[in-house]
C-alpha cells in the first residue's frame, strides 16, 4: 500500500500530501475548480463523484468553517499565522509546523516547534545553524531528513533569493527542496492567502467518504482528481482556514475507524454516510438530504472512482469502507547488534561511546552506539564475535571474550524496517584515557565521542537509540546463560542496569 493511502486509512502520517513526491509541479486545475467564478468539474466524471452545484459548494464551505471557529484546536502556528504580520516570518513559521507535520502527529510536533520556533525564529537564524543542531532539536521527531532540508532550504531562501520567501505554491514548490505540492499549497493559502486547495492523508479520508471514492487514492489519476475536488471546495475568501479545517475534520472527527459521523458539520453532504443509511434502513426510513438519482454512481461497474468489483462492500466497516484498504507491505526486518561501550568518566560518573553515522541514508548524520547489520539467521555466539571484532576496535584496547555482554533485545519499527537491535554492553577497565588515549589509530574512523547520560539525551540520537539505553519493556533476562550475579536489572528508569562484574 502506498504511505499515503496507508496514512489515510490508518491516520499515521496524517499530513503527507497528495502528490508530494512527484518531481515537476502540476498546475491547479484552476480552470475546472470553483473558486474562479464557480465553474464545475469536467463532465465526464459522474456527478455522483462530484460536487457539481454551487449552492451546495457554499453550503460545505459556510457549514465547514462555522465548525472549524467553534472547535479547532489552538495550535502554536495558528497562532503565529493569525498574529505575524510579516508575511515573511509568517510563510516561514507556517512551512516549518508543514514540515514537522508530515507524518507526526499533531500532539507530538507542538513542543518540538516551540523549541524550534524559540530557538530560530527567522528564516535568518535557520540558514545560519549548524546541521548537528538541527538534528539535535529534531532528534525523536524521526524522518531526519525533514529537518536537514528545512534548513538547506533556508539557506537557500537567504542566499539565492535575497531573504524573501517565494510567495505562490507554484514557486514555493519550485524553488524550496523538500516543498511538494501539499506543502506549498498549505504555505501558500494558509500564509499569503491564495485559494488552492490541499490534499493530504486526512483530506484524502474527507474528500473520498463525501463523494464515496473507493478506487485507488494513491493512484496518479485518482489523486489529480482529488486535488480537483479540494481546489473546486476551497473557500476563496478564507482557504487558509479552509484547508485547515478539512484537514482538522479528518485528524478529529472523519477519523479513520470510528468516525463521529454525528458530529459531522458536513454530514448532509456526506454520500458515505447516506450509503451507508440506505443500505441499513431503507430508502423510506433513512433521510437523506441527497437527490435520489446521486444516491449510488449511474457508471457503477465501469466506474474509476467507485469501489472495485473485487473489492466488495463491507458493511461491518460503514462510511469506512472509504479510503478503500489496500493490503499493507509490512516492513522488512532486519537485526543489528549495538554494543554500550561504558567507561568511567573523571568524576566515576559512566561515559557512553557514540559514534556518528554517514551523511547519507537512514539516520543520515545521527550519533548512535557501534552497530554492526547482523546477517539473518546468525547464531548468538557467531553475532558476538562479530561485534567484538568491531567493539575492539572502538575500544582501543582487546577485550576479552567474556566482557562482552548479551543484556536483551530492542525493536524499533521504522518507516519500511523492522528493526531489532541486539544489545550488548562493555565496560572498560582502567582509566577514562584508555579509548580517547589511541585516538591516533581511530583517526579513519567515522566522528565519534564520549558523553554522560544527560549528554546522550541531548545528543542528535534516535528514539530507537534512546531505547537502546532505557529501554521501555527490556526483554527478560536468561538466568541459565549468564548465572545469577550477572544479570542486568531494569532500573527505575528503564534502563539496562548490569549486576555482577563492573
Ligand atoms: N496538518 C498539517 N497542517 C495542518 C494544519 N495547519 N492544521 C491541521 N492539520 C494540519
Amino acid at each position: 500500500m502506498s504511505k499515503l493511502r496507508a496514512a489515510a486509512r490508518s491516520g499515521r502520517g496524517l499530513q503527507q500530501g497528495a502528490g508530494e513526491g512527484r518531481k515537476s509541479p502540476r498546475r491547479c486545475r484552476e480552470n475546472v475548480s470553483s473558486h474562479k467564478g464557480e465553474t464545475l468539474l469536467p463532465a465526464q466524471q459522474s456527478a455522483y463523484h462530484l460536487f457539481s452545484h454551487v449552492a451546495e459548494i457554499k453550503t460545505f464551505r459556510k457549514n465547514l468553517l462555522a465548525w472549524y471557529d467553534k472547535c479547532k484546536r489552538d495550535l502554536p502556528w495558528r497562532k503565529l499565522a493569525a498574529s505575524e504580520s510579516d508575511a515573511n516570518r509568517r510563510a516561514y513559521a507556517v512551512w516549518v509546523s508543514e514540515i514537522m507535520l508530515q507524518q507526526t502527529q499533531v500532539a507530538t510536533v507542538i513542543d518540538y516547534y516551540n523549541r524550534w520556533m524559540q530557538k530560530w525564529p527567522t528564516l535568518q537564524a535557520l540558514a545560519k545553524a549548524s546541521l548537528e543542531e538541527v538534528n539535535e532539536l529534531w532528534a525523536g521527531l524521526g524522518y531526519y531528513s525533514r529537518g536537514k532540508r528545512l534548513q538547506e532550504a533556508a539557506q537557500k531562501v537567504v542566499s539565492e533569493l535575497a531573504g524573501q520567501m517565494p510567495a505562490t505554491a507554484e514557486e514555493l514548490q519550485r524553488l524550496l527542496p523538500g516543498v511538494g505540492k501539499y506543502t506549498a499549497g498549505a504555505i501558500a493559502s494558509i500564509s499569503y492567502g491564495q485559494v488552492t486547495g490541499v490534499v493530504d492523508g486526512n483530506v484524502i479520508r474527507v474528500l473520498c467518504r463525501v463523494r464515496c471514492i473507493g478506487a485507488d487514492s494513491s493512484s496518479p489519476a485518482v489523486t489529480d482528481r482529488l486535488w480537483d475536488l479540494a481546489n473546486s471546495l476551497v473557500d476563496p475568501a478564507r482557504p487558509g482556514d479552509f484547508n485547515q479545517a478539512m484537514m482538522e475534520l479528518g485528524a478529529t472527527v472523519c477519523t479513520p475507524r470510528a468516525p463521529l459521523c454525528m458530529e459531522c458539520p458536513v454530514k448532509q453532504h456526506c454520500r458515505a454516510r447516506c450509503r451507508v443509511g440506505i443500505r441499513l434502513l431503507g430508502k423510506a426510513a433513512f433521510s437523506c438530504s441527497q437527490a435520489p438519482d446521486i444516491e449510488e454512481c449511474a457508471a457503477t461497474g465501469s466506474c474509476s472512482l467507485c469501489l472495485p468489483a473485487s473489492e466488495p462492500w463491507d458493511s461491518s466497516l460503514g462510511v469506512a469502507n472509504f479510503p478503500r484498504r489496500a493490503a499493507k507491505k509490512q516492513p522488512r526486518a532486519e537485526r543489528t547488534a549495538t554494543c554500550v561501550l561504558e567507561r568511567r568518566g573523571p568524576r566515576g560518573e559512566p561515559e557512553y561511546l557514540i559514534v556518528q553515522r554517514p551523511s547519507s541514508g537512514l539516520l543520515a548524520g545521527l550519533w548512535e552506539f557501534p552497530s554492526l547489520a547482523l546477517e539473518l539467521g546468525l547464531k548468538e555466539k557467531q553475532q558476538r564475535e562479530v561485534l567484538l571484532a568491531h567493539v575492539q576496535a572502538w575500544a582501543g584496547e582487546a577485550v576479552a571474550r567474556g566482557r562482552l555482554r548479551h543484556v536483551g533485545e530492542v525493536s524499533h519499527v521504522f518507516s519500511h524496517i523492522h528493526q531489532t537491535y541486539v544489545v550488548y554492553s562493555l565496560l572498560l577497565g582502567g582509566d577514562h584515557k584508555t579509548a580517547s588515549g589511541r585516538r591516533d589509530k581511530m583517526l579513519e574512523r567515522p566522528a565519534f565521542r564520549w558523553v554522560t547520560q544527560a549528554e546522550f539525551q541531548k545528543a542528535a540520537v534516535s528514539t530507537a537509540m534512546k531505547k537502546v539505553l532505557n529501554p521501555p519493556n527490556p526483554t527478560p533476562w536468561d538466568p541459565w546463560e549468564w548465572g545469577e550475579g550477572l544479570s542486568p536489572v531494569h532500573s527505575p528508569r528503564g534502563s539496562w542496569e548490569l549486576g555482577g562484574e563492573s
